[in-house]
C-alpha cells in the first residue's frame, strides 16, 4: 500500500511565517486542520482565512495530523514543542538558525521546513520560487517533507543545519541589513522633506545587479573610488546622526579593505 503523504496540517503560531505559510498551504489544497496560537486574535484571524479550527491551548491539539509546523519565535520553539505532548508524529520548525536537534525531545520524527524569504505584513507572497530548505531526522520524513515542499515551490533543497545557519546569516546581510539601510536613507530624506521615490530607480538597479556574479564589480560610491573629499563631506552631513556616522565609517572602511584585498575590475 502506498504511504500516506502529508495532507492534514496543524499550524502552531499565527505570526508572519505561520500566516504566509498557512495561506500558501491552504491555496495548494492542503488541509490545515488547526491553528494553535497563544494570543487568540491573530490565531482566529488566520484560522478563519484558511478554514481551520482555532485553539489556544496546545493540549487540545489533534494527535491525528500528518505534520505539526512550529512557526513560533526561535526562543519559544522548544517550550511550545514540549507542550504539544506528541510522540512520533512529524514535527518541524521553520527557523533559519535553530538546529533540528532542538526538537529531539518533542517527537521521534523531526525536521526543519525553512522558507528562505522575508515575510512581513499582509502582502501576498507567492511561494513558487521561494527556496524551501528541508532537513529531517529520517529518510522517510525527508521524502514526505520534500513532497509537501514540491507542491508549494519549484525550488526545494535538502540542507543540513550547519549550511542552513550560514544561509540564514547571509540572508541577514542580503535582506535584513539592506532593508535597514533603506530605513536610514528614508529617515535622512524625510528630515529634509525630500521624497524617497527619487531613490527607487537606484534601488531597483542595485537589486538587478545581483543577478550577476562577482558582485563587488558592481560596487560604486566614494569608498570604492577612494574619494576622501566626498567621504569627508558625507561625514560632516552625518554629525547630527552619530549612530549612522559610525555605520557609515564602518561600512566604508570595509569596502576600502575589501578592495585592497581582492581588487576590483
Ligand atoms: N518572518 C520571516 O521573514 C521569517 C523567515 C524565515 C524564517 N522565519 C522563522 O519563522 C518562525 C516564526 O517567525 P515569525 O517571523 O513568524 O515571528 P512573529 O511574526 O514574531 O510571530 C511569532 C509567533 O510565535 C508565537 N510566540 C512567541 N513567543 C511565544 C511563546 N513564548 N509561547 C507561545 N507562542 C509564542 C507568537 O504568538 P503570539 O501571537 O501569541 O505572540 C507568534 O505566533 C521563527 O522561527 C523565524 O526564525 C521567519
Amino acid at each position: 500500500m502506498a504511504e500516506r503523504k502529508i495532507q492534514d496540517i496543524v499550524m502552531i503560531g499565527a505570526g508572519n511565517m505561520a500566516s504566509h505559510l498557512g495561506l500558501a498551504l491552504h491555496r495548494q489544497k492542503f488541509n490545515v486542520v488547526q491553528v494553535c496560537n497563544r494570543t487568540p486574535d491573530r490565531g482566529i484571524r488566520l484560522a478563519t482565512k484558511i478554514g481551520a479550527e482555532f485553539i489556544s491551548d496546545p493540549r487540545k491539539i489533534t494527535p491525528h495530523a500528518d505534520i505539526y509546523i512550529l512557526a513560533v519565535s526561535d526562543a519559544a520553539i522548544e517550550d511550545v514543542g514540549m507542550q504539544l505532548h506528541l510522540q512520533n508524529q512529524l514535527v518541524v520548525h521553520t527557523s533559519g538558525t535553530i538546529g533540528m536537534e532542538i526538537l529531539a525531545d518533542v517527537s521521534g520524527n523531526t525536521g526543519v521546513f525553512y522558507p528562505l524569504q522575508t515575510f512581513s505584513g499582509r502582502k501576498r507572497i507567492g511561494f513558487q520560487r521561494i527556496p524551501l530548505c528541508i532537513e529531517a531526522n529520517s529518510t522517510r520524513s525527508a521524502t514526505l517533507l520534500v513532497e509537501m515542499a514540491t507542491r508549494l515551490s519549484g525550488n526545494v533543497h535538502l540542507i543540513n543545519s550547519e549550511n542552513r545557519k550560514m544561509l540564514h546569516l547571509s540572508a541577514v546581510f542580503a535582506s535584513n541589513f539592506t532593508n535597514f539601510m533603506h530605513v536610514i536613507a528614508e529617515e535622512l530624506l524625510d528630515d529634509q522633506k525630500i521624497s524617497f521615490d527619487l531613490l527607487r530607480p537606484l534601488i531597483r538597479q542595485t537589486v538587478q545587479n545581483t543577478r550577476m556574479d562577482h558582485l563587488f564589480h558592481y560596487q560604486t560610491g566614494p569608498a570604492v573610488r577612494g574619494d576622501s573629499q566626498v567621504l569627508d563631506q558625507h561625514r560632516a552631513l552625518l554629525t547630527s546622526y552619530p549612530a549612522y556616522l559610525e555605520l557609515y565609517n564602518m561600512i566604508s572602511e570595509n569596502i576600502i579593505k575589501y578592495k585592497s584585498l581582492h581588487g576590483k575590475l
